[in-house]
């Protein structure tokens, strides 16, 4: 072979296996450029109308993507979770996104797909990381900062309460990254205030019923409170329910505030009784689609493909209901 030719072979040689190469350099299992492939999605449960719209955005992008989904819902089980990838596994998909219900125990579940060769990007919530490390373990983490959220909605609250208010506050799922996260944001800035105090922190499970039964049973110890902050919007509501139930005026005599930027909340923020949310989207279709090309092609991802969020309140619920899920 003349030697100008064999030098291009060689150099397109070496240019086509640098872009597996990244990943293999990593420790990650790459993954091919092709037309189509077989997704799969793991979702946590479907009890709320921002999983809802999560996983309509994950579909709503699949034809354009070539993708072809393998869709599970765990329910609300951690363990039917892990089930599903590992079935997801033995099904031979080419790549999983997973939104880890818990920050833990989906950790079993990170590390089989690795092994089998599949790379997984977590989308909306995290793992615990101390032991799966995105660029080893999995490919990225696709989400919002939980973290600042909570710092969000704290700031929103002490401003509007004056820095003066007796506070429950209602936690999302135990364990999950948006509950360990929101807490941490949320806490942080509160201990700042003296004349700020949260008097009752619990579990609603990111749930309007347990959010709403939570709330009445906290709300029997603490009558005195002037203030909520809820994980999530569906609690936000639930509390909302029970503390009309209990003759109490939300948005007058209780201020309350949370996360999600649901259609319901701000239909409550509109009629008065909620406060303000953070906005955590949940369409995470184009974004994750965007990603898994960019790794397809061979590109380095960065550890945490952040989701800029909005804020909602008085003054311009009206304007983004339309566009609410
Ligand atoms: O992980 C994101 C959170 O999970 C959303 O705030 C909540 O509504 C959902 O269940």
């Amino acid at each position: 072979m003349p030697r100008n030719i064999r030098g291009l072979t060689l150099g397109l040689t070496l240019l086509t296996s640098a872009l597996p190469a990244i990943a293999f350099a990593q420790g990650l299992p790459p993954l091919e450029q092709k037309d189509s492939y077989r997704v799969g999605f793991a979702q946590t449960e479907s009890n709320n109308p921002w999983r809802i719209a999560e996983t309509q955005s994950m579909r709503d992008v699949a034809d354009e993507c070539g993708w072809e989904l393998v869709y599970t819902d765990a329910a609300g089980s951690a363990a039917k979770q892990v089930a599903d990838v590992n079935s997801m596994i033995a099904q031979g998909v080419d790549a999983i996104f997973l939104a880890p219900r818990e920050e833990t125990p989906l950790i079993p579940a990170v590390m089989n797909a690795k092994e089998a060769g599949i790379p997984v990007f977590l989308i909306d919530r995290n793992v615990n990381q101390s032991v799966a490390q995105a660029g080893e373990d999995y490919v990225t983490f696709i989400g919002s900062d939980f973290i600042d959220q909570g710092r969000r909605a704290a700031e929103w609250l002490v401003a509007e309460t004056g820095g003066e208010a007796t506070i429950i506050e209602l936690e999302g799922t135990t364990g999950s990254s948006p509950a360990n996260d929101r807490k941490k944001g949320f806490d942080d800035v509160i201990a700042e205030h003296p004349g700020m105090e949260i008097v009752a922190s619990q579990s609603g499970d990111f749930s309007r019923d347990q959010g709403r039964e939570v709330m009445a049973t906290l709300l029997q110890a603490h009558p005195d409170v002037t203030a909520v902050y809820a994980h999530n919007d569906e609690m936000a509501i639930g509390a909302i329910a029970a503390l009309e139930a209990a003759g109490r005026t939300p948005g007058e005599d209780v201020t309350i505030v949370s996360i999600d930027g649901t259609r319901d909340a701000l239909q409550a923020i509109i009629d008065g009784k909620l406060g303000a949310t953070v906005q955590s989207s949940p369409f995470f279709g184009p974004i994750s689609c965007e990603t898994m090309q960019r790794y397809a092609a061979g590109e380095e991802i960065e550890p945490w493909v952040k989701i800029e969020d909005m804020f909602f309140d008085a003054s311009n619920a009206a304007e983004h209901i339309d566009e609410a899920y």
